[in-house]
């Protein structure tokens, strides 16, 4: 199979990413409803920075870093000024277990260090995917708290917070 890169998002990619999250959400229910303005979910209005895996013009995934809110600040135990959030992380369904998610967190929690903040992130305590993903980059369970939105069969989501691997 021929390496994708990862690279910067571009505004070119968003269709081809609005592309990808559609077989994700069939799949996943990630994001658990289907948002009415799919580009602008992709795009935070506390977005530090988004990546993508790419064949050419074709996206295979996606990833973006954004300001931390208050809540998750809180579970982690540091100021949200120090943070930085790995959100909006998919794969299409077609290119999974190729290692793409893992190099897509990878850049986004370096992108983080670099400009001198920790990365953290939230997950669904249901997402065994993402779990299964974060704990073997070593990311580490820092508490879990319960989310003000609810999961695909209508309970109080319950989300675990992590903090990156030290010295990525
Ligand atoms: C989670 C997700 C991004 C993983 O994408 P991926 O590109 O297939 O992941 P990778 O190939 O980089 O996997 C790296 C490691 O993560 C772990 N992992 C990945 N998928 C897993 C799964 N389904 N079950 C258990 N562990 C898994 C494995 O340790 C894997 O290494 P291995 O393939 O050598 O065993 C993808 O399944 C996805 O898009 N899920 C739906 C969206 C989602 O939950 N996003 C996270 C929101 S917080």
């Amino acid at each position: 199979m021929p390496a994708a890169q990862i690279r910067p998002r571009t505004a070119q990619d968003l269709a081809s990413c609005v592309s990808a999250l559609a077989t994700v959400q069939r799949a996943d229910r990630y994001p658990v409803h289907w948002p009415e303005d799919p580009e602008g979910w992709l795009t935070p209005h506390d977005m530090l920075g988004a990546w993508v895996a790419a064949e050419g013009p074709a996206v295979l995934g996606h990833v973006a870093l954004t300001r931390t809110d208050p809540a998750l600040a809180n579970a982690i135990g540091a100021p949200a000024e120090e943070l930085a959030a790995v959100a909006r992380l998919f794969v299409s369904t077609t290119a999974r277990r190729r290692g793409l998610a893992a190099e897509l967190l990878g850049h986004a929690a370096r992108s983080a260090e670099a400009d001198g903040l920790r990365p953290v992130l939230e997950v669904d305590s249901g997402a065994t995917a993402a779990i299964g993903l974060y704990e073997r980059a070593g990311w580490r369970f820092v508490s879990a708290m319960t989310a003000d939105w609810h999961t695909a069969n209508g309970q109080l989501a319950v989300v675990h917070a992590y903090s990156g691997p030290a010295g990525h």
